[in-house]
């Protein structure tokens, strides 16, 4: 099978699928036994600047569960090492950068150099992943963390609730933001074209952090960096997914920002979020924590979503956020052959 009738990349053209492709961020991780048992050994880091070992881990869940799609393992936060800022990951504490950016002079100091330097192994990592991807017919995504939410860890120096030091900044050095926003964009864009030059099928950006601004401020301080990423990024022709939680009462805004695919998180209706976003492929959206209920209670849901996007080509099946840790493989195994299953259908050519 090619890659371009897989039904992972129908979907993200908006043509009609043999069944509602699946895969799950985060789908690579702690909750996979053979992930832990790699991560004895090696660190986070490790793994994300060895492409070997980075590959390795890309294939565990493509190898356990019948995903429609790979992630490259990596994380979004290696990028602002580049930059100048120093990354760490300290363990139950999650990332931590020693250096945040704290004054408009830090952010005139920081480097914007080119991807084919800054994300090297991650590059070659894309190269070999598809390599053995591509003859199994399975697309391989590439990835960066979306302008907002890097600039919130670089400022913030680590994970926040409200990221209230990234904001603060924002409305206290609104031409300093603008120039940080303006260097992480061309660094993202960067990563990502080359990513789709080194052989990734589709594309996304992770703006975790985007719902703690409002509608207005995502419009004015977020909103034409990601519309200059996106367009950069349209050039390569490779699908690009435009990923956020918390925007559920501001989705039309950010998918007027840009992305062939928006990813919404579980806080709104499937359905409701396809009218917000219109004329769009829209990935999502189930709860994560289900993943740790009882079968009944995951089943009903995920056929609650399925149900939501109604067949409508242009679905493609996801969490609303990463799979978490302590989450039962198995669970990850039934729900993935659940939902090819349920939504196999008849396609007329
Ligand atoms: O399978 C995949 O989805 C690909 C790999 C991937 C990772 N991180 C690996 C990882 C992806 C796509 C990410 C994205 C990422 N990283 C985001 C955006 C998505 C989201 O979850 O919101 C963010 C905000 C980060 C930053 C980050 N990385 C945090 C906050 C943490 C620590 C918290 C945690 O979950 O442990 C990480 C570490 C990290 N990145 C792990 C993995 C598998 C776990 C660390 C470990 O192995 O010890």
């Amino acid at each position: 099978m090619s890659l371009e009738s897989s039904p992972f990349l129908l979907a993200c053209r908006r043509q009609p699928a043999p069944h509602t492709p699946v895969w799950l961020m985060r789908q690579a991780g702690r909750y996979m036994p053979e992930y832990r048992e790699l991560r004895t050994r090696h660190s986070i880091l490790e793994i994300i600047g060895a492409p070997e070992l980075a590959v390795e881990v890309t294939l565990q869940p493509v190898n356990a569960f019948p995903v429609d799609a790979a992630i490259i393992f990596s994380d979004i936060l290696p990028l602002l090492r580049g930059m100048g800022l120093s990354l760490e990951f300290v363990a139950g504490d999650g990332p931590r950068i020693g250096n945040p950016v704290r004054s408009p002079a830090d952010v005139d100091r920081l480097a914007v150099p080119p991807a084919e330097e800054n994300v090297a192994s991650t590059l070659e990592a894309v190269r070999l992943a598809s390599a053995e991807l591509t003859p199994r017919g399975v697309p391989l995504i590439g990835f960066a963390g979306a302008p907002f939410t890097l600039a919130c860890y670089a400022i913030e120096g680590g994970g926040s609730r409200q990221f209230e030091t990234a904001k603060a900044f924002m409305y206290e050095h609104p031409a300093a933001w603008g120039r940080l926003m303006r260097k992480l964009s061309t660094l993202v864009a960067d990563s990502l074209m080359a990513q789709a030059r080194a052989g990734a099928s589709a594309l996304q950006l992770f703006d975790s952090w985007a719902g703690v601004l409002s509608a207005a401020d995502y419009e004015r301080y977020v909103g034409p960096y990601m519309t200059s990423v996106c367009e950069t990024v349209a050039a390569t022709g490779v699908p690009l997914i435009s990923f956020s939680t918390g925007t559920g009462g501001y989705l039309g805004t950010v998918a007027a920002a840009g992305g062939d695919v928006i990813g919404v998180d579980w806080r709104v209706p499937l359905d409701v979020a396809w009218q917000q976003v219109g004329d769009r492929a829209i990935m999502g959206n189930l709860d994560p924590v289900l993943l740790k209920a009882p079968w009944r209670e995951l089943r009903a849901q995920a056929d609650d979503v399925l149900d939501r996007a109604a067949g409508r080509p242009g679905h493609i099946f996801n969490l609303g956020h990463g799979v978490l840790q302590h989450t039962p493989p198995e669970n990850v195994r039934r729900l993935v052959e659940h939902v090819r299953t349920r939504s196999a259908r008849a396609v007329v050519a």
